[in-house]
């Protein structure tokens, strides 16, 4: 459905790159015709991914480092400026989140959470906007939500904190930004099972096939799903899209709240339900 090499002579830095939905958006793009900036904690998963990609033949490029030190962040910038050129794209895909009872966490893991998804995102976002600005030039950030940032979400308290302020992040600078011709979309991701995220998130096969159920469309995300949407709200035919978010959840959302999870229940338990309201039942309160 895309057009061959439709993001050619965009440069695309790629945060958490190296692994998961970042790597393989990173793929996807590169064989689109982009070239590649991944960042990372690990070098020898930053030097494997870039391996890879660029077998396909794009330039790809990668620095180590974690977007948590602004310092840091502002070094690697310039540094792949200097090496790859003008960025024209960033995509905030790095994240970092578990499930756990929220009375048990520390401080500690509070800050581990939002340090990465929501500060991180924003030094990372700071940066590349203020060079945008500074040199005149045009550029799109794509940030990576999850449909608890409008509802929150129990057992990922700090996630659902962080990604709504990344939400927050993305509307009001589509908003402030415009006028220097920076775009700002955001992917809202469901279930993608990568490694990194269902240690974390569905640690048991229990947890994983629940992960599964609670999606209408019965199954998971497949990565490419994910970095096909992503490439295009990054390329030029999503031009006047800005501040928007889209989800891609197999309908996942729209049956997390409410009495939507009902649809689990079978005929026997209808049944029941029914008997118990039944009118005419002697002790049966009148509705309202
Ligand atoms: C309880 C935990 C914990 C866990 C860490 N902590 N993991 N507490 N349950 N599973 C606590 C630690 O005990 C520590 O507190 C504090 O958090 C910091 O932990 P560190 O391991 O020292 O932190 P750090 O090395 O900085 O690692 C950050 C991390 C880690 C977020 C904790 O999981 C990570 O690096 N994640 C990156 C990759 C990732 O998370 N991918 C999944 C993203 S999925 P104390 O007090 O003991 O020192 C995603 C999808 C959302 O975002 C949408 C889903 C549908």
């Amino acid at each position: 459905m895309f057009a061959d090499k439709m993001l050619r002579n965009k440069l695309v830095l790629v945060t958490g790159g190296g692994t998961g939905l970042g790597k393989a958006m990173a793929q996807r793009f590169s064989e689109l015709g982009a070239d590649i900036a991944l960042i990372g904690r690990r070098e020898e998963v930053l030097a494997t991914a870039a391996g890879e990609i660029s077998r396909e033949g794009g330039r790809v490029f990668y620095r180590i480092c974690d977007i948590r030190d602004p310092e840091r962040v502002a070094t690697v910038m310039r540094e792949l400026e200097a090496e790859a050129g003008p960025l024209d794209v960033l995509v905030n895909n790095a994240a970092g989140n578990f499930i756990s009872p929220s009375e048990r966490l520390s401080h500690r893991a509070v800050d581990a959470v939002i340090d990465i998804v929501l500060h991180g995102t924003l030094y990372c976002t700071l940066e590349a906007g203020k060079r945008w600005i500074e040199h005149g030039r045009p550029g799109t950030v794509l940030n990576i939500v999850a449909a608890y940032a409008w509802t929150g979400s129990g057992y990922v308290m700090p996630s659902a904190v962080a990604k709504a302020g990344v939400l927050a992040a993305t509307r009001s600078l589509a908003v402030e930004w415009a006028p220097h011709g920076i775009r700002h979309v955001a992917i809202a991701p469901g279930p993608f099972p990568t490694e990194g995220a269902w240690q974390r998130l569905a640690p048991t096969e229990r947890l994983a096939s629940m992960m599964q159920s609670r999606v209408p469309l019965g199954r998971v995300g497949q990565p490419v799903e994910l970095a096909n949407l992503a490439a295009y709200l990054i390329s030029d035919y999503a031009g006047f899209i800005n501040g928007e978010v889209v989800t891609i959840d197999g309908g996942e959302w729209l049956s997390g709240t409410g009495f939507n999870s009902l649809r689990s229940l079978d005929a026997e338990e209808w049944d029941l339900i029914r008997s118990l309201a039944k009118p005419g039942r002697k002790d049966q309160v009148p509705p309202g």
